[in-house]
C-alpha cells in the first residue's frame, strides 16, 4: 500500500487540455476487437504468486472485498505481484490464493458486482460515471459536513482530527477536479475513439494526471486509515464520530474499485488504442 504522504505536492498540469480538442475532423477506423485484451484476462482460470494483483481482481472480482480485508492494494499498485505484496504485508500468497478459489467453488462473495472486465469502452465509462463519480460527488460533502461537527466538538482534545480533516479536504478537492477533467475531457475521447476516431486527439498528459491523481488519492486514503485507527468502530468517540468512521471506510473501498476500473483497465485499453503499445509517447 502507499505509504501515507498527505502532505506531498504535485506537478502543476494544464487540466484544460486544448490540445485534446479539435481533432474529431481527422478522425479515422482502428480496426482492434476491444475484447481481446479482456477475453485473455478473464479466461485466467489458475491465479499463481507472480500473477500482478491487478489482474487478479480483474478476473476475480468477487474477490475485491478480500483484498480490501487483507488490505493488497489492487488499484495503484496493481502491477505488484501477488507475492510482492504479500510479502510487504507479512502474508503468505499461497495461503491467499486458496482464500480466492474457496471463494469460487463457495459462492460467498464470488458474484461480479459489475462485469466491467467484458464491458466496451463507452459502457466502461458510463458505469464509472454513474457507479462511482455520481455517488462520490454526493459523499464527499456529507463526510465534510460529519467532519465539520466531529472536529468541533472533540478537536480540541484530540488534535489528529484536525489532521484527518485537512487530509481529506485536499483529497475531495482533487478529486472533484479530476471527475470533471475525466467527464469533460478523457471520457468523451475514449467514447470517440472506441467509435472509430483516430487516437490523435488523446493527450498522454491527460493520463498521466490521471494516473498522478490515483496516486495521491491513494496516499490519502492511506494517512486517513492510519489517523482513523484503521476504522475500528470502537475508537468512534460519540455517534457523529462512528457515522464518520463508516463513511471514510465505505468511501476508502469504492475508491480503491474505481480507480482499479481506471488504472487496470480503462487506461491500458486507451493506451493501447492510441499509442499501440502501454508506453505514452
Ligand atoms: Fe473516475
Ligand atoms: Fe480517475
Amino acid at each position: 500500500m502507499p505509504q501515507p504522504t498527505p502532505s506531498g505536492s504535485r506537478a502543476e498540469a494544464d487540466y484544460g487540455c486544448p490540445a485534446c480538442r479539435g481533432y474529431l475532423a481527422e478522425l479515422r477506423h482502428d480496426a482492434w476487437s476491444p475484447m481481446s485484451r479482456e477475453d485473455e484476462r478473464t479466461a485466467m482460470t489458475d491465479i499463481a504468486p507472480t500473477t500482478a494483483l491487478g489482474d487478479l481482481a480483474l478476473a476475480r472480482p468477487g474477490a475485491m472485498p478480500m483484498l480490501e480485508r487483507l488490505q493488497l492494494d489492487y488499484c495503484c499498485g496493481g502491477r505488484r505481484s501477488l507475492e510482492e505484496a504479500c510479502s510487504q504485508r507479512g502474508l503468505d500468497p499461497h495461503t491467499v490464493i486458496a482464500m480466492v478459489n474457496a471463494l469460487d467453488s463457495g459462492g460467498d462473495g464470488g458474484a461480479e458486482p459489475h462485469d466491467v472486465a467484458r464491458a466496451s469502452l463507452s459502457e466502461l465509462c458510463d458505469h464509472i460515471v454513474e457507479a462511482h463519480h455520481r455517488e462520490t460527488r454526493q459523499e464527499l460533502p456529507r463526510i465534510s459536513e460529519l467532519l465539520e461537527t466531529v472536529v468541533r466538538v472533540h478537536g480540541a482534545q484530540r488534535a489528529e482530527l484536525l489532521d484527518v480533516q485537512t487530509t481529506f479536504s485536499r483529497m475531495r478537492d482533487d478529486l472533484e477536479q479530476h471527475f470533471d477533467l475525466e467527464e469533460e475531457l478523457l471520457f468523451p475521447v475514449c467514447r470517440a475513439i472506441e467509435a472509430g476516431a483516430a487516437p490523435a486527439q488523446l493527450d498522454p498528459r491527460v493520463l498521466e494526471l490521471c494516473t498522478d491523481t490515483h496516486e495521491l488519492t491513494g496516499q490519502a486514503l492511506s494517512a486517513l486509515r492510519e489517523l482513523c485507527g484503521g476504522y475500528d468502530p470502537k475508537l468512534a468517540l460519540c455517534g457523529t464520530h462512528r457515522a464518520l468512521l463508516q463513511a471514510l471506510h465505505r468511501l476508502e473501498g469504492d475508491l480503491h474499485q474505481h480507480v482499479h476500473e481506471e488504472n487496470n483497465l480503462l487506461f491500458p485499453r486507451v493506451r493501447e488504442l492510441a499509442f499501440g503499445s502501454q508506453e505514452c509517447p
